[in-house]
């Protein structure tokens, strides 16, 4: 069983978004081992996307991410990396087809919604940083 770690976004928390969204990937068979409620303290913003620290877009994105609550989550499942990342559809809105959650819901590459963790190194370093940020470790 391989785990991942998804964030919904201020936003899908605002648009009242989350139970739909969690609806995607449970009935893809992806089963919720952590939930957390958190508002995120921009340290923990700026761990999270520290690979995106000198793109242009990152003070938008840490802008965003910080604006109010996210639910923070673990998901296991068979290939739960890829598997989120496609019910997610790319990050450019532009290319999210409709049946994905961005596809269907998004409203800018900014404001996409969801985070889902890109490959099992990734995961593995999120999982371990979010989860002792929710002192769930
Ligand atoms: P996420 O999957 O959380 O990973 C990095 C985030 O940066 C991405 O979703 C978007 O929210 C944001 N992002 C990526 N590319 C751009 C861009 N070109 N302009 C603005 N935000 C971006």
């Amino acid at each position: 069983m391989e785990k991942t770690f998804i964030m919904i976004k201020p936003d899908g928390i605002r648009r009242g978004l989350a139970g739909t969204i969690i609806q995607r990937y449970e009935q893809k068979g992806l089963k919720i081992t952590a939930a957390k409620l958190i508002m995120v303290p921009e340290e923990l913003a700026c761990k999270h996307y520290e690979e995106h620290v000198s793109k242009p877009f990152f003070q938008e994105l840490i802008a965003n991410i910080t604006s109010g609550p996210v639910l923070a989550m673990v998901l296991e499942g068979p290939n739960a990396i890829r598997l989120a990342r496609l019910i997610n559809g790319p990050t450019q809105i532009e290319e999210a087809l409709p049946g994905t959650i961005r596809g269907d819901f998004a409203t800018s590459t900014t404001e996409n919604l969801v985070h889902a963790s890109d490959k099992p190194e990734t995961a593995e370093r999120e999982i371990k940083l979010w989860m002792s940020y929710m002192n769930l470790a």
